[in-house]
């Protein structure tokens, strides 16, 4: 008798060692699956910025087509994410329920509509019991959503911090994280919480980009007292932040605004460039259905997207800052370098650089060859000469020039 409890015993042991073991391995597969995504920036579109609780299975596939009919697609965009909204309440047994007048056919068929366009589909919820228009949030219920987004066929999610009840933020995202890891399905993981917590000391690992502000606004500079910021707001916060970016993790300088009306084409400019410049995701806000031809030339300019999308996966630097002339590096692949110069004054700047000021970079992270480097203007997509001589422009106000610096053969 007790030969058979041992034999018993230990038989229950091994089992439980092989358990472990095989949960061991399954865990770390679904880590690496997860640490794999969003190798570049995420791009996509999403629906806040122009449409608010404005959304529905119509407006999405009607993007989808829109992203493929403009080139959008073409040019990298991959992700249409619905934002708040989507959802009105829970089943008896806790299951998210999606707004069946808005989604009559689901968020499966939608799911598979977006799949068969080449693209993938995003929903958005929240780390606290509401989301931010009061809809039901996932606390509570992270593994059961995740499942269900993974069931639904769901490759995106943005997860915002409203009605957080005093969460810790790094134990709230990391609840969600874990549930996502192991829901059986690639999902990017979007941190949402306005950079209160200063998630790009943490983020790494847990989600795939965060947000490091308040929402922006359509608006070249604007200090709202509510926490809505405009683009050089966002740039000024993204400066420092230049660390903690990289394959798997970006600084997440918040939805693109790009063709929304309310700043001047050279803003626009300026906005698109800044945000390649700082490898954030690039998530366009607008109506995608209705573009002008400006604004498909800026939010598809495939030079400039290079840059943003560079496998080096480093963003970029403001090594020289001359109080409204800026100067920003970014170190791409292979040797070469992008260079933003970013007139912030209300008036043209006439530049005249001498690119002997290159020994500065060596301070600043950036290894510079000292050799000769073509230029070339990624806005008017022609070659402007060599660092042999000095650059000389005029840099609209508001605006940019940004270049790209290839070793010379
Ligand atoms: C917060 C987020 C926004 C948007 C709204 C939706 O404000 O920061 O990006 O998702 O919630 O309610």
């Amino acid at each position: 008798m007790k030969k058979l409890i041992l034999t018993l015993a230990l038989c229950a042991a091994a089992t439980a060692a092989d358990a472990q073991m095989y949960f061991g391995d399954q865990k770390e597969a679904a880590d690496s699956a997860f640490l794999m995504l969003a190798q570049t920036p995420p791009m996509g579109w999403n629906s806040w910025n122009k449409f608010g609780c404005d959304v529905s299975e119509k407006l999405v596939k009607e993007m989808a087509d829109a992203m493929v009919a403009t080139g959008m697609k073409d040019a990298g965009y991959e992700y249409l994410v619905i934002d708040d909204c989507w959802q009105v309440g829970r089943d008896a047994e806790g299951y998210i329920q999606v707004d069946a007048e808005r989604f009559p056919s689901g968020m499966k068929a939608l799911a598979d509509y977006v799949h068969s366009k080449g693209l993938k589909l995003g929903v958005y919820s929240c780390a606290g019991s509401e989301t931010c228009q009061g809809r039901p949030g996932s606390r509570g219920y992270q593994f059961q959503d995740a499942r269900t987004y993974a069931n639904w066929g769901v490759d995106y999610l943005k997860y915002d911090w409203c009605s957080n009840e005093g969460q810790n933020a790094e134990a709230a995202y990391k609840t969600m994280s874990d549930a996502l890891k192991q829901c059986g399905r690639p999902i990017v993981f979007s941190i949402c919480e306005w950079g209160e917590n200063e998630p790009w000391k943490w983020g790494k690992g847990i989600g795939h980009l965060w947000r490091i502000t308040p929402d922006i606004r359509d608006c070249y500079q604007c200090l709202f007292d509510w926490g809505g910021v405009g683009v050089l707001d966002i740039v000024d916060k993204m400066a420092d932040l230049y660390p903690y970016a990289g394959p798997g993790h970006w600084n997440d300088a918040e939805m693109l605004e790009v063709g929304n009306g309310g700043m001047t084409h050279d803003e626009y400019v300026t906005h698109f460039s800044m945000w390649c410049m700082l490898a954030a995701p690039l998530m366009s806000g607008n109506d995608l259905r209705n573009m002008s031809k400006e604004t498909i030339d800026i939010l598809t300019n495939k030079e400039v997207i290079a840059v943003n999308q560079d496998k080096l996966g480093k963003q970029g630097i403001r090594f020289m800052d001359m109080g409204d002339h800026e100067i920003w590096a970014k170190p791409l692949a292979d040797g070469e370098i992008a260079i933003c110069f970013l007139n912030r004054a209300d008036t043209p700047w006439k530049l005249d650089y001498d690119w002997k000021h290159q020994t500065m970079y060596f301070a600043r992270d950036i290894s510079f060859r000292k050799h000769v480097y073509d230029v070339r203007d990624l806005w008017q997509h022609k070659n402007i000469g060599t660092t042999d001589s000095n650059l000389k422009a005029e840099i609209p106000a508001h605006g940019v020039l940004m270049v790209r610096l290839s070793p010379k053969k």
